[in-house]
């Protein structure tokens, strides 16, 4: 299949184009601006210059693609109905990324026993409701005849990157100590960027038109995230803060989120897609793996370079 995947500089969409470019598919990575288009060359991929807030440019890149891959941003309406627009009555296929915090329940850092399924009915809190808005159109347009698929992974991780785990380690390393909110029994699903990559690429090949899919491998607590984050930094045992406090050192948002119950039930993409999530778990990689080989050391460097400013 010739597949565009947008958001390809960035730190999903980059695996996700290799892992299926290196399962033997013609990838083009779509980059909005020359530095962009020279990373994607770097990596092996062949770049096409594309920005989803420019139509005319969507269209084009969109254009020789049998597939889109969508992982640039969950919440650019414009694109996401453009491109719906693109691959209604054609046969291209359009992966829409979204994530699971769309299931977000707000607990400040208590525990939750609800654990959610793919079609189920719910309603999500209002700053994620227009997110979930999408998903489901996106999902209804296969009724119109597109072949639409929505993807919605955990907390990713691996290669020491992603968005959640870097926001705590750099706090911790800021501030010197590893916060969680309250008493940090909140779960929250996750899943190796390398798992990710390889569930993208089977719902390509066989996700029928309309379906969801939840990603995660596993779930764990913030506050074993805290702890993880405090020993690969070599800090004390990580704290509890209200959510004022937690908002104040990662913001308000982030603050929320992770305070937050998201539970999923994730079987779906294993049998119906025959996906296996292989790991190493979270904590593993946090505490032990790429994390630690990332940010382990980096406390010294940082003091070094605060020292010479
Ligand atoms: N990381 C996670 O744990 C996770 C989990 C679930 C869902 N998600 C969702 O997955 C998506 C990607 O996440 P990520 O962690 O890979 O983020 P990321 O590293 O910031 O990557 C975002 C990518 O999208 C590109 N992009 C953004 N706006 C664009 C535009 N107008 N035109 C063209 N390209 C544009 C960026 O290009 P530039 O390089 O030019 O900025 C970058 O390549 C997000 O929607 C996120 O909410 C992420």
């Amino acid at each position: 299949m010739r597949v565009l995947v947008t958001g390809a500089t960035g730190y999903l969409g980059r695996a996700v184009a290799q892992h299926v470019q290196a399962a033997g598919h013609d990838v083009a990575g779509m980059a909005r601006n020359a530095s962009g288009l020279q990373a994607l060359d770097a990596a092996g991929l062949r770049p096409v210059p594309g920005d989803l807030s420019d139509p005319d440019s969507l269209r084009a890149a969109v254009e020789d693609a049998d597939a889109v891959i969508e992982t640039g941003n969950a919440d650019n309406d414009r694109a996401t109905a453009l491109l719906l627009d693109l691959v209604t009555g054609t046969d291209k296929r359009y992966l829409r990324t979204s994530g699971v915090a769309v299931y977000t329940e707000l607990s400040g850092g208590e525990p939750s026993s609800t654990v959610h399924v793919e079609g189920e009915d719910f309603t999500p809190i209002p700053e994620l409701s227009h997110r979930y808005d999408q998903d489901l159109r996106v999902m209804a347009a296969a009724k119109g005849g597109a072949h639409t698929v929505v993807l919605r992974p955990g907390m990713v991780y691996g290669q020491g990157g992603s968005e959640q785990l870097p926001v705590l380690l750099r706090a911790a390393l800021r501030d010197g100590v590893s916060r969680y909110a309250g008493r940090g029994l909140n779960r929250y699903p996750n899943v190796h960027l390398d798992d990710v990559a390889r569930a993208y690429r089977l719902a390509l090949e066989s996700a029928p038109p309309g379906s969801e899919y939840n990603l995660a491998a596993a779930e764990c607590t913030m506050r074993e995230i805290a702890d993880g984050v405090a020993r690969v930094l070599g800090l004390g045992p990580a704290v509890p803060v209200p959510l004022e406090e937690m908002s104040q050192a990662i913001g308000l948002l982030y603050a929320l989120g992770m305070s937050s119950n998201v539970r999923v039930d994730a079987v779906k993409a294993r049998t119906e897609l025959g996906w296996q999530p292989k790991g190493p778990s979270l904590l593993d990689d946090l505490v032990n793996g790429s994390y630690r080989r990332v940010w382990g050391d980096r406390e010294v460097s940082l003091m070094t370079e605060g020292a010479h400013a």
